[in-house]
């Protein structure tokens, strides 16, 4: 069966337009880069990288900060961890006063520090609790509360359908799937049978994850398997114009291709952006190195140029790397002598307890 590629879908009163959703990741989906993200256009919902509700209910000034967002960031999503049914509608409470559209619990993350403490995909592994806590959280919040979900724990405790009938029957009102277990990791490939099966299994609405690198692989997924949106993660850090183009082609439009020009100016942009928000110019620079891996991979000299950037000291090193180097590529490009980027070049993992350890470095 082939399904009609959706135009938008909405949670309640939210419409996400284009149905195209950029996923929390930590250490990555700050504020300036979720920013950045919408003002390349063609994403429909952007999700903040998942928030501590120890941290938050706390007092920990960090952890509030990573609340923090600007009203064209809309409409928005907060993500919580944690495990405690009390602190996580607190903390839900706060998402909604604070004007967030969505609130969203993690039920995915798969960090031991996580996991060991009941919180992320452990939540997959004792159903009655996770069903406390939405239960409190929805009692606590008018707002839309969601979900997001890892398919199991291991292949033998795949639970996603099971999850999707209790989250909607709890009064969750949508659910993302990432299509692996918390045993895999990232490794793999994302498993959207499951997907379509939770699909066919609810009625609210549900959004598939994992693996989405090509305008043309979004675009498979809605045909395969019905889903309302789809979630976007490490290919947005590699080609953050991957939603425009993604929507331009679910509407027939032949995608923009940025040059590498392009590609530099949004660079020294969030740059520029992470030095105001981030505590330090070391934080800031960390940040930037990691796009920059992102952004050059399969390209000539690519290898060079990142080993250059990680060992850049000082701001207007980097800066002055950056500029060369995508200037020179730019050049190249322009003259036709760049061949495209290989597919492969938007593969590299990301491993999500790396991003923890950043999270924490620019909290
Ligand atoms: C660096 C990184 C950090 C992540 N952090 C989170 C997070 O905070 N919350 C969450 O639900 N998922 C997190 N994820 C999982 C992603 O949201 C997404 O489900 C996963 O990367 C699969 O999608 P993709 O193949 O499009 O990247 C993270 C993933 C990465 C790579």
């Amino acid at each position: 069966m082939t399904f009609a590629l959706p135009t938008a879908f909405s949670i309640r009163d939210v419409v996400i337009r284009p149905p195209l959703v950029l996923a929390p990741m930590a250490g990555v989906t700050d504020s300036a880069f979720r920013g950045l993200i919408k003002r390349l256009g063609g994403v429909g919902l952007i999700v903040t990288e998942f928030i501590s509700v120890e941290g938050l209910t706390r007092g920990n000034l960090k952890t509030h900060k990573m609340m923090k967002f600007t009203p064209d960031e809309r409409p928005l999503s907060i993500q919580f961890f944690g495990v405690d049914p009390k602190r996580m509608a607190d903390a839900a409470e706060v998402a909604q006063e604070a004007g967030a559209d969505l609130v969203d619990v993690n039920c995915g993350c798969p960090a031991k520090k996580v996991v060991g403490r009941g919180a992320g995909s452990s939540l997959l592994r004792d159903l009655p609790h996770l069903a406390v806590i939405l239960r409190e959280m929805r009692r606590r919040i008018s707002i839309p509360l969601t979900i997001k979900i890892r398919t199991g724990w291991d292949d033998n405790s795949i639970v996603a359908v099971d999850v999707g009938k209790l989250a909607e029957d709890c009064g969750v009102e949508a659910i993302a799937i990432h299509g692996r277990t918390r045993v895999q990791g990232y490794s793999g490939q994302a498993n959207w049978d499951i997907i379509a099966q939770v699909k066919q299994a609810v009625s609210i609405p549900v959004i598939g994850c994992g693996d989405v690198r090509q305008p043309a692989d979004a675009i498979r997924r809605f045909r395969e398997t019905g889903v309302d949106g789809v979630m976007i993660g490490r290919g947005a850090m590699a080609n953050p114009w991957i939603f425009r183009q993604t929507a331009e082609a679910m509407q027939g439009v032949r995608p923009y291709r940025p040059t590498l020009y392009a590609k530099r100016d949004v660079l020294l942009e969030y740059f520029d952006l992470m030095l105001g928000e981030c505590p330090t110019e070391t934080a800031a620079m960390g940040k930037v190195k990691q796009l920059c891996a992102q952004f050059t991979k399969g390209l000539p000299g690519g290898a060079i140029f990142r080993t250059q950037v990680f060992h850049s000291q000082a701001r207007l090193e980097l800066t002055d790397r950056i500029t060369d180097y995508f200037t020179r590529m730019g050049e190249r490009e322009a003259a036709g002598e760049l061949l495209p980027e290989p597919e492969e070049a938007l593969a590299e993992e990301v491993l999500p307890d790396d991003a923890c350890h950043r999270a924490q470095a620019c909290a």
